[in-house]
């Protein structure tokens, strides 16, 4: 989604606003702008594309003058991503420039107002209809903050937006609903961005704003308020521990190939403080004020955190015997769930930010159910909805196909089971037990897997790389794999795939096999690999070929073998993820797709 900075201080503003936007380009986008105050006047710089061209523009201005400004990629909502529909949008005077993240809602009518008004727009965007909103409310109030407040509290929708007047050039205003912002409070200069990364070299002391809030800041100084009414709001100074290099690419060609090979550590992160050092016990100190284990459970998320939650409903269930629903989260918002009291409602989400997974943690809230948020970025929008939050702790993911946030969130679910699992009783303490052992030793095991695992998907990426289709198949707890296999390929290598539980593929699917439709089957040694084994035969007799997830010394024969180590129960999936993980990127490299930033995609879904 659209990545958003602001800037006020010492510095030439122009190159801190595009090395800004170039650290939120994970985020995904189509073109890019700035907006400054020149010499003579307000200047606005745009370019459809990535960020070069933007830099190929920027280098026949003089633009080090300005030391403050406002700078946006942009990912379309509204209007096809050309130069003319790039942020930053200047209002019809000339006076005012604003970005915008989200979407307003009711821009039409407010369009149609001010076109009888006079006022000529030049793009098809939301923001421009807003923009315009505010120029006409300051030209009655005759200030910023009550104009900025009069049109947001008019509008309708998500938004973060940062609003720059040439007549007052050291100060930028901006507000948010449904948006990621935040405030970057540095030494004699300020920021506001989408996200940490993009001020990260020059302060590490951010203020989360939250849904409401309204933010002025110039050099010196910055004042939070509401927009309802400009009352002020007091708000804490946070201080980030992680740097710069943990979101860079440590010397790896992709981002994404980096963070699957990041994913031991993540296992290790994400163990840390949580396991007792005499193994028997799992320690979630967040969830102490929760008594006893949850009698229901409702899980609700996106794209593959969705897919996490769906493996967690098979271990939570068949361990700790809680009933678990799991539900994606644009589904759930609008269906009109009956939820019982007694369910506690699990939001997953990488980012923290995904509009309908906060969507659907309001709506549970309405109705009066405590919501616990499985989240990787600390003071994000779940994080801070929730009112129990178990931190993923897999650091800063920027390639915008999720790989070890997922492992991060497999990780605590299984930590949430072993932990509920003793609560009920219900879980047998051998199980638990070496559970924990497995899980001790399952970083150095994966460590040792991986390079392996990436030799062996660069083979067969080759062989497969011009498929025009794939079916991926599992049962039981490889089900939601089969899912996030089937994600990762057709989001990064844009080959169709489909994932399909192995036993359902015989009710429709099948019609599709022929020689040139490959499946990849995840068939380990679990109590299902039987069944797998027969559904991979029914692929078989259509002259299907097949590649095979699958362990040393099982009875399975295949056009093409992918043997990974063994492990104990749930904790093979740790070792499967990252081949289904490596093969899409193999594939995908091998086509030289944008594997970091796919087309079309954003990391983190603020719109609905
Ligand atoms: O940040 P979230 O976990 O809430 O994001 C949910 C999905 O948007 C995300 O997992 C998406 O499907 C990824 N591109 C998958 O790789």
């Amino acid at each position: 989604m659209c990545g958003i900075i602001g800037y006020c201080g010492h510095r030439p503003a122009v190159p801190v606003l595009v090395e800004g936007l170039r650290r939120l380009e994970y985020r995904g986008y189509d073109s890019a702008g700035v907006g400054f105050l020149h010499t003579d006047g307000l200047k606005v710089i745009k370019a459809k594309g990535k960020l070069c061209e933007l830099d190929k523009k920027l280098a026949q201005e003089n633009v080090f003058n300005a030391t403050s400004g406002i700078g946006h990629t942009r990912w379309a909502t509204h209007g096809e991503p050309n130069e003319p529909n790039a942020h930053p949008h200047v209002d019809h005077t000339g006076r005012l420039a604003m970005i915008h993240n989200g979407i307003i809602e009711n821009y039409q009518e407010i369009k149609k107002e001010l076109l009888a008004e006079g006022v000529t727009f030049k793009s098809e965007t939301d923001t421009e209809v807003l923009l315009n909103l505010i120029s006409k409310y300051l030209q009655e109030e005759g200030e910023m903050l009550p104009a900025l407040s009069r049109a947001l509290n008019r509008v309708e929708g998500a938004y973060a937006i940062a609003v720059f007047d040439a007549q007052n050039p050291g100060v930028v205003h901006a507000a948010r609903v449904s948006s990621p912002l935040v405030l970057g409070v540095g030494t004699g200069e300020n920021f506001l961005a989408s996200d940490i990364p993009a001020f990260l070299p020059y302060t590490r002391d951010v203020v989360f704003l939250e849904d409401g809030e309204l933010v002025r800041i110039d050099a010196s100084s910055w004042q939070v308020m509401r927009v309802r009414d400009l009352s002020p709001v007091e708000k804490k100074v946070d201080t980030i521990t992680w740097d710069v290099q943990a979101a860079q690419k440590g010397g790896h060609k992709h981002f994404m190939i980096k963070e699957i090979f990041e994913q031991p550590k993540v296992i290790q992160d994400c163990l840390c403080g949580r396991l007792a050092t005499d193994l028997d016990e799992v320690r979630l100190p967040e969830l102490d004020c929760l008594e006893g284990a949850p009698k229901r459970i409702h899980i609700v998320a996106c794209g593959t955190s969705f897919h996490a939650g769906l493996w967690g409903m098979y271990l939570l269930e068949q361990w700790a015997r809680i009933p678990v629903q799991v539900e994606i989260a644009s589904e759930f918002r609008y269906r009109d769930p009956i939820l019982d009291p007694d369910t506690l409602i699990i939001a997953i989400s990488q980012s923290g930010e995904t509009a309908d997974t906060l969507a659907g943690i309001k709506l549970a809230k309405q109705q009066g159910l405590k919501v616990l948020g499985l989240c990787n970025v600390v003071g994000s929008s779940v994080a801070r909805e929730s009112d129990y939050v178990v931190y993923t702790q897999a650091g800063p993911e920027i390639s915008v196909a999720s790989t070890k946030a997922m492992c991060s969130q497999l990780t605590a679910l299984l930590l949430l089971t072993l932990h509920w699992g003793s609560k009920t009783g219900k879980l047998d303490p051998k199980i638990h037990r070496d559970t924990l052992h497995g899980l001790r030793s399952l970083p150095e095991l994966l460590e040792k897997t991986l390079p392996a695992l990436r030799d062996r998907a660069f083979e067969l990426a080759r062989e497969y790389s011009d498929a025009d289709s794939f079916l991926y198949l599992g049962r039981g707890l490889y089900y939601p794999l089969a899912l996030e296999g089937a994600l990762k390929l057709k989001e990064i290598s844009y080959i169709h795939a489909e994932g399909y539980a192995a036993g359902e593929m015989k009710h429709g699917p099948i019609a599709l096999i022929d020689p040139k439709f490959p499946s990849f089957a995840i068939a380990l040694d679990d109590d299902l690999f039987p069944k797998v084994k027969s559904n991979l035969v029914e692929v078989q007799a259509r002259s299907g070929e097949i590649i095979a997830l699958t362990n040393v010394g099982l009875d399975l024969e295949v056009d093409h073998r992918w043997d990974v180590p063994r492990a104990s129960g749930p904790l093979a999936t740790f070792l499967a993820l990252p081949a289904l993980q490596l093969f899409a990127y193999e594939v995908a490299d091998y086509l030289g797709k944008d594997v970091d930033q796919p087309r079309n995609l954003a990391k983190s879904v603020t719109v609905e």
